[in-house]
């Protein structure tokens, strides 16, 4: 069976995907949407069959692989369908509404023997690899300290739909970009064991009366009548049993002058610091040298950013699905949604918990 990737849902991120999937030299099949129009306008974007029926497309010969890239509720459910109609699975972030959705996604990866890889991104950003590449070197000697931070100032996406409705989503802010951050900051420490976490989060933008002022809406527009019982802004810190100590600061929406508190993911190590922001232009990183306090900027190749990382997580993805090499596995999705759920439950308690509790 030739390669051929089918994308459930077209919507805002499905036609970034197809994308990836072109430049990463993929096959697209098709699209499937319930809405008819939406599946159709990608399709004649992009390629491929419409189809508006997962189980449609599951039929289909030339699907043998599938991007998951719907409202958040529908992960589990689909991904699982995907994979026990006998399709490879690239599951968009966040890998499910709760922990125990990701551990019957993993029972199905394993039951069908498909491949599953989660939708992390902002691994396979030019700033992050490059940032990789000087850990490995070990510019920054120890680790201690680590920090994330995604502070939008109007970017709440799809106001008063699925994505600020907390049955579809599973939450705000916390659960939409939360799981990047905390991914990445992981990634990038090696992977240790989060034991505890507390966090807070505010809820101040998206809630009626909406004196909310936006110009454009990811995944718009919005139904000011709807629902938002989400969280818009986030804070949290983590406690590692083998690792930094690591801050995350995120905000759908903020009145946060622009540029005042630098986006992205900042490390302290005791022989260097570094800085980048994800989609930025260079890597910076500070030390010592002999007497003198030394900053060093990496810069990064121009005409990268976000596009270049969903070609290369495609490129990761196909490695994945044919022996090749490995992608972000359902392991790791499930560590980060423990995480967050922990934080989830911190915020609620008022209190530090246990992840594993
Ligand atoms: N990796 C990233 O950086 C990134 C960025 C944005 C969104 N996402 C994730 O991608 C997913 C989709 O987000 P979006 O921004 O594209 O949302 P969206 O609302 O723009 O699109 C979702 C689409 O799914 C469709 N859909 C609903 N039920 C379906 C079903 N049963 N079968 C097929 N399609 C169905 C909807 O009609 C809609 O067109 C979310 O999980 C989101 O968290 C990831």
């Amino acid at each position: 069976m030739a390669w051929g990737i089918g994308v459930l849902g077209a919507g805002a991120i499905a036609h970034v995907h197809a994308k990836g999937i072109a430049d990463a030299g993929g096959r697209l099949a098709g699209f499937c949407d319930p809405d008819q129009a939406k599946a159709t306008a990608a399709a004649d974007e992009w390629g491929g069959t419409a189809w508006t029926r997962p189980d449609d497309m599951f039929a289909c010969d030339d699907v043998t692989a599938v991007v998951v890239a719907v409202p958040n509720a529908l992960h589990a459910p689909l991904a699982i369908a995907a994979m026990d109609a006998g399709r490879d699975v690239l599951l968009e972030k966040p890998m499910a509404l709760t922990t125990h959705e990701c551990a019957d996604i993993i029972q199905a990866r394993d039951r069908t023997g498909r491949t599953l890889q989660v939708g992390f991104v902002c691994r396979f950003a030019a700033t992050v690899l490059a940032a990789q590449r000087h850990i490995d070197a070990g510019r920054l000697g120890h680790v201690y300290q680590a920090r994330a931070v995604m502070l939008r100032r109007r970017g709440i996406p799809g106001l008063g739909r699925w994505f600020t409705d907390r049955s579809q989503s599973g939450g705000g802010v916390l659960i939409d970009l939360g799981p990047h951050l905390v991914d990445l900051v992981l990634d990038l420490c090696g992977r240790p064991v989060v034991e505890r976490v507390s966090a807070s989060t505010s809820s101040r933008f998206g809630q009626p009366p909406r004196g909310y002022r936006f110009t454009e809406m990811w995944s718009g527009p919005p139904n000011l009548d709807g629902c938002f019982d989400v969280d818009d802004g986030a804070t949290a810190m983590l406690r590692c049993s083998d690792g930094p100590t690591i801050t995350l600061e995120t905000a759908w929406a903020s009145h946060l002058p622009d540029g005042t508190i630098a986006d992205g993911v900042t490390l302290f190590g005791d022989t260097g610091a570094m800085h980048f922001d994800i989609w930025g232009n260079c890597v910076r990183i500070g030390t010592q040298m002999d007497e003198e306090i030394v900053d060093v900027s990496h810069p990064i190749a121009d005409g990268e950013g976000w596009g270049t990382a969903f070609k290369r997580e495609h490129e990761a993805f196909h490695a994945h699905c044919t022996g090749g090499g490995e992608g972000p596995s359902g392991e790791q999705g499930l560590q980060v949604q423990q995480i967050l759920e922990a934080m989830y439950r911190s915020d609620q308690t008022g209190r530090e918990v246990s992840v594993s509790s």
